[in-house]
């Protein structure tokens, strides 16, 4: 396994790499939920990239950006466990260096739910995926369901900008107790990390609705509140959405695919997850 630290030695080891090359985009502190995107790209591809980068902008609070939990030794190792073939690590100052000034903004699409809550975020990830796309040129890259909105974000930018890559997304990897695996995760308390199997909880009573028969869209968004409203270990609720999962527009007739997703605070920690509706677990 190559570790490379500059977007040059990148893309001319990409260039020069077996293909076809699939691409897994992270901010390391790897758990389960990336392994999944790297042994998929095991599978489909003959090389495997792994990008492991904090990026600065994308988190719109300075907070957030030093607490995001960092590990990269042992990242390193489960890579290279994995069978992974290049791992690009650059430092911030070679993603963005002093007068970076070109920034991607995928309006629209960015602007509700997630982009309402933490403004700016999207045109950080858009404009670091694009850097990332560009610099390694893979022929596939995976980005898990866990972040419904990223991914939609992500189709419309490569759609748009027309570029060459397939994006292939991973259902969520979840804990025994339904609850998505995610770096922040290693940010809650024992009581914090119990209590956060209700996001789980309060998607699938959402489903079971639909299952039922139920179509609409309100009922199925007051029956995931009413489940995370019950639970005191919850501290706030930023929204629950039940929308089209390439729109994000919110639905009043709910069909199959729908994409039922809430941003709940436990503590200090802030968590997202969305299930998507339709057959399947
Ligand atoms: O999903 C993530 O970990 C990040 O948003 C990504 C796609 C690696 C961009 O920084």
């Amino acid at each position: 396994m190559r570790v490379i630290k500059t977007a040059a030695s990148m893309s001319a080891a990409c260039r020069a790499v077996p293909r076809p090359l699939g691409l897994a985009p992270t901010m390391g502190s790897l758990h389960q939920g990336h392994l999944a995107l790297t042994r998929r790209a095991r599978r489909e591809n003959a090389t495997v990239a792994v990008s492991v980068f904090v990026n600065p902008t994308q988190f719109d609070r300075g907070a957030d950006y030093g607490a995001y939990p960092r590990n990269f030794d042992l990242d390193l190792s489960k890579l290279d466990e994995e069978g992974v073939d290049l791992v690009f690590a650059p430092p911030e100052d070679e993603m963005f260096p002093p007068g970076f000034n070109t920034w991607v903004e995928v309006s629209g699409l960015s602007q509700g739910l997630e982009g309402e809550r933490r403004p700016g975020h999207f045109k950080g990830v858009a404009t670091v995926v694009a850097k990332l796309l560009n610099v390694a040129g893979p022929d596939r890259a995976y980005f898990g369901q866990k972040d419904g909105q990223q991914l939609a974000v992500v189709r419309a930018l490569v759609r748009d900008l027309n570029l060459p890559v397939e994006i292939v997304s991973i259902p969520t990897v979840r804990e025994s107790d339904g609850l998505a695996m995610s770096s922040r995760n290693a940010l809650l308390s024992g009581p914090e990390r119990r209590a956060a199997a209700v996001i789980h909880r309060s998607l699938v009573a959402a489903k079971g609705l639909w299952d039922a028969g139920e179509r609409g869209g309100e009922p199925l968004r007051a029956e995931s509140r009413r489940v995370l409203a019950g639970d005191p270990g919850v501290s706030r609720v930023d929204y629950v959405s039940v929308a089209d999962p390439d729109t994000l527009c919110e639905l009043d007739v709910v069909n199959d695919g729908a994409m039922v997703s809430t941003a709940v605070w436990i503590g200090e920690t802030r968590l997202i997850d969305n299930l998507l509706l339709g057959p399947g677990p």
